[in-house]
C-alpha cells in the first residue's frame, strides 16, 4: 500500500478534460500543489501514454494560458494513460495500479454517470482498504426531481454520501466565495442586507455566446436547467444565507438548504418567463436564430433565456422578490448579483432633485470584470442641491495577481477532502423542488423570441415593480 494518491479522469480525451480540467491541473502544478499526485487519464482510445502526452500538449497549447515549460514537462511526467472502455473488466485493469488513495472524476456524459459510478464500485475500486476513495460527478445532476432522485439512489448503492463530490464550477469562482467573506467579514454590510433594507434582489448571468457545438446536450435541455436550476440558485444561497456560525462545509451547507427549503411554491405562469434568441447582431458579429444552429430542432421550443421571481419566505427576506435571469446571445457578458436597497425617508430632500435620485446598489460583480460595487448618492459639486451617482469600487483582482480558476480551487478542494464548495444532495433535490414546477408548465407553449445581442425578452420586465428596472446589461462593462 503506498500512501500516494492518484487521480483518474474518466474521459481523458474529451472536451471538458482538455479545455478545463488538464489547464486547471497544470496551474496547480506551477504553484506548487500537486505534490505527489499521480494522474491517470482514462478513455476510450488505444493510445499509448506518450500518444497521450503529445495530444495533451496540444490541448494545453490551445486551452492553457502562460505555460511554463519546466512546469509542463513535470506535469506531464505525472500522467499515465489506460485505454479502455466504462467495463468492469477494463476498469478493473486499474486495480493494481491503485494501492492508494484514489479520486475518480467523471468528465463523461450525464447520460453515463450512474453506470460509471456503479461499474467503477464493482470493478472492487470503491473499496477503502488501500485508503479514501472518492468520485467527483459535474452537472447536471439529473434532469428533474425524479431523474435526480433516481441518480441519487444509484449512486448510493456504492457510495457513501461523503465520498461523493457534485461539482457545480460557480462554486469555484473566485468572486462567488467571494461574496461570503464581504458579506460577513465587513461589520457593516450584514446589519442591512434584509428586508428592511433591500427590496430586491438581482441576479443576472447574460452571456454573449450561444450554444457553441453543445446543441445535442442543450437543445431539450434549456437555460433553466442549464443555468438557472444550479448555478443562479447556488449564487442565491450565497446571497441569501444566515451566517453560519464555522466555516465547516455541512454547517455552510445546512444554511443553504434552509435557503432552498423557504423558497416559496412558484406560480409558472406568473413567476417565470422564456425566451429564445433569433438572429441578431452580437458584439457586432451577425449570429444566426438558436433554431438555425447545426444540430438544433429546428422548430425547437428550447428556451436560451429564463428569468424566475422568487420568494425566500424567511423573518429577514420577508416580502422581496429575488430575481434571477440568464440568458445566451445577449448583448454583453455579465455575471452579477446585485442587492437594490429601499429609498431613505424623503423628508429632507422633498422638492429638491435628490427625491428622485437613483437607489443605491450593492454589486458582486464576477464578469466582465470583478468586484463588489456601492452605488451611493453624492452630492453634485455646485452650488444646487443636486445629487450624482458615486461608485465605491473595490476590485476584487489586479492585473498582476495570478487568479485561480474555479477548476483549479475545487481540484485542490477534492484533493483535500473539503466538501464546502461541492453540493450536498439535500441542495440538488431542493433545488430540482424550486425549479419542477416551472418544468412541467413549459412542456406546453413556446418561448417568447428575443433578438440576438439584445437584452432578451420583453417579458422579463413584467416582475418588477412600480420604478424598478433590471440594471443594464451594458452598464456592467464598465
Ligand atoms: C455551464 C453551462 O455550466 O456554464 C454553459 O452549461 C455556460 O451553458 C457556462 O455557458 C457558463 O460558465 P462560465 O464559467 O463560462 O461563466
Amino acid at each position: 500500500m503506498s500512501n500516494q494518491p492518484t487521480l483518474v479522469v474518466l474521459g481523458a480525451s474529451g472536451d471538458l478534460a482538455s479545455r478545463l480540467l488538464f489547464p486547471a491541473l497544470l496551474s496547480l502544478e506551477y504553484r506548487e500543489r500537486l505534490e505527489n499526485l499521480r494522474i491517470i487519464g482514462y478513455a476510450r482510445q488505444e493510445w499509448t501514454t506518450d500518444q497521450f502526452h503529445e495530444n495533451l500538449r496540444a490541448a494545453i497549447d490551445l486551452h492553457a494560458a502562460d505555460v511554463d515549460e519546466k512546469y509542463l514537462d513535470k506535469f506531464i511526467e505525472r500522467i499515465d494513460f489506460h485505454g479502455g472502455d466504462l467495463s468492469v473488466e477494463s476498469l478493473g485493469s486499474l486495480k493494481p495500479e491503485l494501492d492508494g488513495p484514489a479520486i475518480f472524476y467523471l468528465a463523461l456524459p450525464p447520460g453515463v454517470f450512474a453506470d460509471a459510478a456503479e461499474t467503477i464500485a464493482n470493478a472492487g475500486l470503491a473499496d477503502e482498504t488501500p485508503g479514501f476513495r472518492r468520485l467527483v460527478i459535474e452537472k447536471p445532476f439529473g434532469t428533474d426531481l425524479q431523474s435526480a432522485l433516481a441518480l441519487n439512489e444509484q449512486l448510493h448503492k456504492f457510495w457513501r454520501e461523503d465520498q461523493i463530490f457534485r461539482i457545480d464550477h460557480f462554486l469555484g469562482k473566485e468572486t462567488v466565495q467571494n461574496m461570503l467573506v464581504f458579506r460577513f467579514a465587513n461589520r457593516f454590510i450584514e446589519p442591512v442586507l434584509n428586508a428592511n433594507h433591500v427590496d430586491e434582489i438581482q441576479i443576472t448571468v447574460a452571456e454573449t455566446i450561444g450554444v457553441e457545438g453543445r446543441s445535442r446536450y442543450y437543445d431539450g435541455i434549456g437555460a433553466l436547467r442549464d443555468m438557472v436550476q444550479n448555478h443562479l440558485i447556488q449564487m442565491m444561497t450565497f446571497a441569501t444565507m444566515e451566517p453560519p456560525a464555522l466555516w465547516d462545509a455541512e454547517m455552510i451547507r445546512d444554511h443553504k438548504v434552509e435557503v432552498l427549503k423557504s423558497v416559496r411554491r412558484v406560480d409558472p405562469d406568473r413567476d417565470a418567463i422564456r425566451g429564445q434568441y433569433t438572429a441578431g447582431l452580437v458584439d457586432g458579429t451577425p449570429r444566426i436564430a438558436y433554431r438555425a444552429e447545426p444540430g438544433v430542432d429546428p422548430v425547437s421550443h428550447t428556451e436560451t433565456f429564463a428569468a424566475v421571481q422568487l420568494h425566500v419566505d424567511t423573518w429577514r427576506w420577508e416580502g422581496i422578490p429575488v430575481l434571477l435571469r440568464s440568458g445566451k446571445r445577449l448583448a454583453a457578458k455579465a455575471h452579477e448579483v446585485v442587492f437594490r436597497f429601499r429609498e431613505p425617508p424623503t423628508r429632507l430632500f422633498r422638492h429638491t432633485p435628490l427625491e428622485h435620485a437613483e437607489p443605491n446598489w450593492l454589486v458582486f460583480r464576477m464578469s466582465p470584470s470583478e468586484c463588489t460595487e456601492l452605488v451611493v448618492r453624492t452630492k453634485q459639486p455646485g452650488l444646487d442641491l443636486e445629487a450624482r451617482e458615486s461608485v465605491l469600487r473595490a476590485e476584487y483582482a489586479t492585473p498582476d495577481d495570478r487568479e485561480a480558476s474555479a477548476y483549479e480551487s475545487l481540484l485542490l478542494d477534492v484533493l483535500e477532502g473539503d466538501h464546502t464548495p461541492f453540493l450536498r444532495f439535500d441542495e440538488v433535490e431542493w433545488s430540482w423542488r424550486i425549479v419542477d414546477p416551472i418544468l412541467t408548465a413549459w412542456q406546453r407553449g413556446a418561448p417568447e423570441d428575443y433578438v440576438g445581442g439584445g437584452d432578451g425578452p420583453a417579458g422579463q420586465h413584467r416582475f418588477l415593480g412600480p420604478g424598478h428596472y433590471w440594471r443594464p446589461l451594458l452598464n456592467s462593462t464598465s
